[in-house]
């Protein structure tokens, strides 16, 4: 030691070891993700256009650390010594360009959310060799090209939503041996063929949303009367032929929608015995069979909402079926549930406070949070016999008490989604959130943390408002949050 610094002297030396360091710091840095994971995004970024520059600042330090937009990584080190992706959410950025089969290096992946972007090509075969990935969303693109048979090793894949795309092509039949399927959305497609009959065997079907394809060959595959978890199912808009299969559906069923394709015959008597049906629709078909007598028992129309719908087939020629037959009114319709009457002292609170409507008893003025939330495929169609549900749902996954929810409006909106605008409120005696709260809450709706319901299905935060009594500070540290 004595001689290096007689050799080099004290200046160099410290010079060295700011050297050292900085190597390194470097060093450890490059090496916080998996270093297979950061070459497979930056490739992953080659193959997209981002015309908003969401993106900018993927060229910045490490994925994980440096906090790059639209990733998630797990909270900590895995037992490799690396930090890996757990989730990529590039939804409604307007990125055009193509999904790089370097997706399929992102091996830890749970979540993959690309809905609402211009993207073009066709579905990598490396999609399907993600051995976590929980959740596919890559509808409203222009993806096109066929599904991939890899698909069928997605084995923890709860939810597909391909909706709105050009893929084309016929469903591989090998996605029949999904253990976890629960949503399987290729709504508005170029899909063609035929439904493949062992779908029947997906144990944790749901919901089957295929309208607006171009499925022909035979009609619906009566093994689907099989499925015993199934809520709904969506064929219309295809070129789908022959007669309804007789066989009786699951007893949850909520929805059939058959409408506007080529079916003929009867309809089967079986259809008047779903204790749940809130929409059967078979109208726009060439159905010129029976009717059963028992369709119309106990269910002509339950509160002014029509449950049938026959319009368009032959036998609308029967006199006896106007009810059913009469003018295509569409039964979605927006409900708007009252809010609970206050009786407090008529002074009106400040602005931007009200009165919970929770505890109608307490009178303090208090400062809601007002969210902007959409449900993306709801397993019903009217959402008066699910709001008690869903307001527990929805209380207890964000921690909060059932009374600081109030859902100030819904509106049903294509898809059909439900969008909603929500009210959170301070708890009893406060009339603020503190900001830990704030971000609390922000965060267990952005990072998707409350839980999935298979009734209410996954959603999506449209706005986070906050009113004046949270702006100061609190805004600037969201959008921190927001990257
Ligand atoms: C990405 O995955 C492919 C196919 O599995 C593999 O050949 C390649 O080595 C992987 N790349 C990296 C950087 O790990
Ligand atoms: C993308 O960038 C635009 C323009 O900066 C911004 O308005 C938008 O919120 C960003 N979107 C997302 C999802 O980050
Ligand atoms: C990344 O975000 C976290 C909180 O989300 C913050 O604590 C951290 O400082 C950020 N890191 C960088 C490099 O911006
Ligand atoms: C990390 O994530 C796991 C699972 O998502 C969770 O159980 C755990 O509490 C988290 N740890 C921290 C420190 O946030
Ligand atoms: C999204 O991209 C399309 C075409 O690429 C363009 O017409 C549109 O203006 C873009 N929208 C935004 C918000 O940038
Ligand atoms: C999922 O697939 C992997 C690999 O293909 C296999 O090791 C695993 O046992 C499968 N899990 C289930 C639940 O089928
Ligand atoms: C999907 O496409 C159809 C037909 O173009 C359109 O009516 C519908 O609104 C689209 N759905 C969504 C969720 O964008
Ligand atoms: C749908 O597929 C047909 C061939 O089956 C093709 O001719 C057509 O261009 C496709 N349409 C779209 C919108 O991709
Ligand atoms: C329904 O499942 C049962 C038992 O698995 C089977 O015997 C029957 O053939 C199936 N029905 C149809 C219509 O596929
Ligand atoms: C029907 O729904 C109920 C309530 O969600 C559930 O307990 C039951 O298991 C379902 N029936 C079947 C056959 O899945
Ligand atoms: C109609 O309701 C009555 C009484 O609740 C019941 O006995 C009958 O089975 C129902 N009919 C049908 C077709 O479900
Ligand atoms: C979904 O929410 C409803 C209402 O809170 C609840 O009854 C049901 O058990 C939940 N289902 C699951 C699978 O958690």
């Amino acid at each position: 030691m004595k001689w290096v610094c007689q050799e080099l002297g004290m200046k160099s030396i410290l010079l060295l070891l700011l050297a050292v360091c900085l190597c390194l710091s470097i060093g450890v840095q490059a090496q916080i993700t998996d270093p297979s994971e950061v070459s497979a995004l930056k490739e992953i970024r080659s193959n997209l256009i981002d015309p908003m520059k969401n993106l900018s600042n993927w060229d910045r330090g490490d994925p994980c650390s440096s906090n790059w937009t639209g990733i998630v990584c797990y909270n900590r080190t895995l037992d490799d010594g690396y930090m890996h992706v757990q989730e990529l959410e590039l939804l409604n950025m307007n990125l055009s360009g193509s999904l790089s089969p370097k997706l399929g290096n992102l091996t830890y992946l749970k979540i993959l959310l690309v809905n609402g972007n211009q993207l073009t090509g066709p579905l990598p075969e490396e999609l399907g060799y993600l051995p976590n990935l929980n959740r596919i969303q890559i509808d409203q693109n222009k993806i096109s090209g066929e599904l991939p048979k890899s698909f069928a090793n997605l084995n923890k894949t709860k939810h597909f939503h391909m909706n709105n795309n050009s893929i084309s092509g016929q469903i591989p039949h090998e996605l029949s041996r999904l253990p976890a399927l629960v949503h399987f959305l290729l709504d508005n497609n170029n899909l063609s063929g035929h439904l493949p009959p062992e779908f029947s065997e997906l144990p944790n079907l749901l919901i089957i949303q295929l309208d607006n394809n171009h499925f022909d060959g035979t009609t619906i595959p009566a093994s689907y009367s099989n499925m015993s978890k199934l809520l709904k199912i969506d064929l219309s808009s295809n070129q789908l032929s022959g007669s309804i299969p007789s066989n009786k559906f699951s007893d949850n069923m909520t929805t059939i929608i058959l409408s506007n394709n080529s079916l003929t015959g009867n309809i089967p008597v079986n259809f008047s015995r779903l204790p749940f049906i809130e929409r059967l629709s078979l109208a726009d078909n060439q159905l010129n069979g029976s009717v059963p007598g028992t369709i119309w028992e106990n269910r002509t129309l339950t509160n002014g909402h029509k449950l049938i719908f026959l319009e368009g087939n032959p036998l609308c020629s029967r006199a006896n079926l106007n009810l059913f037959c009469g003018s295509n009114q569409d039964g979605i319709e927006s409900e708007i549930p009252k809010n609970i009457p206050v009786s407090c002292p008529s002074q009106a609170c400040p602005p931007s406070y009200e009165y919970p409507p929770g505890h109608p008893e307490s009178c303090v003025c208090a400062a809601p949070l007002i969210i902007e939330y959409r449900l993306k495929s709801p397993g019903f169609l009217r959402f008066g016999p699910y709001q008690n549900g869903f307001e527990e749902y929805l209380s207890s996954g964000l921690r909060l008490n059932l009374s600081q929810l109030d859902i100030n409006s819904v509106t049903w909106q294509e898809g059909p989604r439900l969008k909603m605008s929500l009210k959170l409120f301070p708890d009893n005696s406060s009339h603020v959130f503190n900001s830990s709260e704030v971000r609390r809450i922000w965060r267990m709706f952005t990072g998707w943390q409350v839980p999935d319901n298979d009734t209410f299905g996954p959603y999506e935060l449209l706005d986070f408002i906050l009113l004046d009594p949270y702006k100061k500070g609190m805004s600037k540290s969201l959008n921190l949050l927001l990257y």
